[in-house]
C-alpha cells in the first residue's frame, strides 16, 4: 500500500498534489522532513528569518477515531500526514502555504498586512452555487446555457447542446479498485448520466429539499451527537448532510437536503463514488457549505458539541484534514469562512412563514390592541372634556385670590 501511494503522489506531482514538489525527492522523502523555504529567500527553512514561521514537529492527535471503519492501521491518511512527514512548516498568523510564502487568506502585500475581500486578486471572483432547497421536481439550473439540459433522445443524458454532454467520466471502476487493490488513473469512461427527478421507483427522491427545510435545520443547536456517524439524532451535520429529517429526528428511511439533491439527479451526481464528476456537484456543494457557514454564524457554536474522540476516522476535533497541506486541523476550520478564509456566501436566507395558529394568534392580539386603543382614547378625550368643563372656574376662582 505504501508503494503504491509513494507512487501515486509522485505521479500526481507532476499535476497537481498535496505535497510540494521539492518535498519528493528521495532524500526529503527519507528524512520526514518538509520544510522548503519561500521562493526568493534561500535557505531559509519556512521563512524562519524572516518571521514567517518555523519548521516544527507535526502534531498528530492519538486520541482514538470511532468503530466506523474497517480499514484501521491499513490506511495511509490515518493520523495524517505522519506516513510521510513528521516535520513541516507551521506559519505565524499572517502567514501560509507550504513554505509560509504566502498570505493567509483575506490578507495581501509584502508583509501580508493589507485587507482583502477578493480572491485571487480579482475583486470579482466567485462562485456559483444551487439553491436546491425548492421543491418541486424540476432542475432549475439543467439548462443548455447553464449545467445542461436533458437530452431530447435519451432521458438519462445530457442534451448534445451543452458542452458537459462531451464530458467523460473518471474513477467509475471502484469494483475493481476494490477487489484488485488498484487505484483509479484518470482513464476515461462513459458519458455523465443524470435524469433529474427521474427516479420513479423512489417518489421519495423525486422532489428536491424545500426551503422549510433549510430554515428547520439551521435552527438545530448542536453540531454533532454520538456516535458521530449517519446514525446520529438531532445533529445539525447528520441533518444538513441528509440522513435525518430536517428537523434532525433520525429516520434510517429518510434522505434530505444534501443527500436529497445528490440522489434527485438520478445519475453520475447521485452516486457517492462518481458523483463530484457532474459539475452541479460543485454548485451543490457550494450551497451546502453555504448553510453551514450560515449555521456557524448564527449559533457561534463553542466546541462542545464536536467530537474530540470517537468520530469517524480523520475527524476528531485535532485530527489534521486530509489532504491539505501544510496540516491542518478539523477545528481550525471550525470557523465562518469570513473568518478563517476571506470570503463570503451571499444567499437570501428564508425565513418561516407564520402558521395558521400564529396567524390567529397575531390577529387576536392586534384586535385587542385596536380596542384598548379606541377605548383608552375615548376615555382620555371625555376625560378632557370633563377636566375642562371643571378646571374653568376652580382657574378662576384661583385667580380672584390674587
Ligand atoms: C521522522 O521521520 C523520519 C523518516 O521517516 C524518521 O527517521 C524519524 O525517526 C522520525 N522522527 C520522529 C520523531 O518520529
Ligand atoms: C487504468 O484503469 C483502467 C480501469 O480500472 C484499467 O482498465 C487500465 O488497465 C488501467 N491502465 C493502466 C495503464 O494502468
Ligand atoms: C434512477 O432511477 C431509476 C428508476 O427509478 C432507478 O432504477 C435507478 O437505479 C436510478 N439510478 C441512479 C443512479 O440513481
Amino acid at each position: 500500500m505504501w508503494q503504491i501511494v509513494f507512487w501515486l503522489c509522485m505521479y500526481t506531482v507532476a499535476t497537481w498534489a498535496q505535497f510540494p514538489r521539492q518535498c519528493v525527492s528521495p532524500e526529503v522523502l527519507r528524512s520526514g522532513t518538509c520544510c522548503p523555504s519561500p521562493t526568493g529567500l534561500a535557505n531559509d527553512e519556512c521563512g524562519l528569518r524572516s518571521g514567517r514561521g518555523r519548521c516544527m514537529p507535526v502534531v498528530a492527535d492519538k486520541r482514538p477515531h470511532g468503530p466506523q471503519y474497517p480499514h484501521d492501521g491499513r490506511d495511509d491518511r490515518e493520523r495524517w500526514p505522519l506516513r510521510f512527514f513528521n516535520r513541516t512548516c507551521q506559519c505565524n498568523t499572517k502567514f501560509s502555504g507550504y513554505n509560509c510564502g504566502r498570505c493567509r487568506y483575506g490578507l495581501s502585500g509584502v508583509n501580508c498586512d493589507q485587507k482583502i475581500t477578493d480572491m485571487l486578486g480579482k475583486p470579482t471572483f466567485a462562485l456559483p452555487y444551487w439553491n436546491f432547497a425548492i421543491g418541486g421536481n424540476e432542475c432549475e439550473i439543467c439548462t443548455d446555457d447553464m449545467l445542461g439540459a436533458r437530452s431530447n433522445f435519451d432521458v438519462n443524458s445530457i442534451s448534445s447542446n451543452s458542452v458537459f454532454s462531451q464530458w467523460r467520466v473518471i474513477c467509475e471502476d471502484v469494483e475493481e479498485y476494490e477487489t484488485l487493490g488498484t487505484i483509479c488513473n484518470s482513464t476515461e469512461g462513459g458519458p455523465i448520466r443524470r435524469n433529474p427527478g427521474g427516479n420513479v421507483a423512489q417518489p421519495m427522491l423525486q422532489k428536491l429539499p424545500e426551503n422549510e427545510d433549510i430554515i428547520d435545520c439551521l435552527e438545530l443547536k448542536m453540531f454533532d451527537t454520538p456516535p458521530y456517524y449517519s446514525t446520529s439524532a438531532w445533529s445539525f451535520r447528520n441533518t444538513i448532510e441528509g440522513y435525518s429529517t430536517p428537523k434532525g429526528k433520525y429516520d434510517l428511511k429518510v434522505r434530505s437536503l444534501h443527500n436529497l439533491a445528490h440522489l434527485f439527479l438520478n445519475g453520475t451526481g447521485g452516486q457517492t463514488h462518481v458523483s463530484p464528476n457532474d459539475p452541479i456537484f460543485v454548485l451543490l456543494h457550494s450551497f451546502t457549505d453555504a448553510i453551514f457557514d450560515e449555521w456557524l454564524r448564527r449559533h457561534h457554536p463553542g466546541t462542545v458539541f464536536y467530537p474530540k474522540q470517537n468520530a469517524p476516522i480523520g475527524h476528531n476535533w485535532r485530527f489534521n484534514m486530509v489532504p491539505f497541506w501544510p496540516p491542518v486541523t478539523n477545528g481550525e476550520m471550525f470557523a465562518s469562512a469570513q473568518d478563517r478564509l476571506g470570503y463570503s456566501y451571499e444567499v437570501q436566507w428564508p425565513t418561516r412563514a407564520y402558521t395558521v395558529s400564529e396567524i390567529i394568534t397575531i390577529v387576536i392580539v392586534a384586535v385587542v390592541l385596536a380596542v384598548m386603543v379606541v377605548v383608552g382614547s375615548t376615555a382620555c378625550v371625555i376625560r378632557v372634556l370633563v377636566s375642562r368643563e371643571g378646571l374653568e372656574p376652580l382657574l378662576v376662582e384661583h385667580l380672584h385670590r390674587y
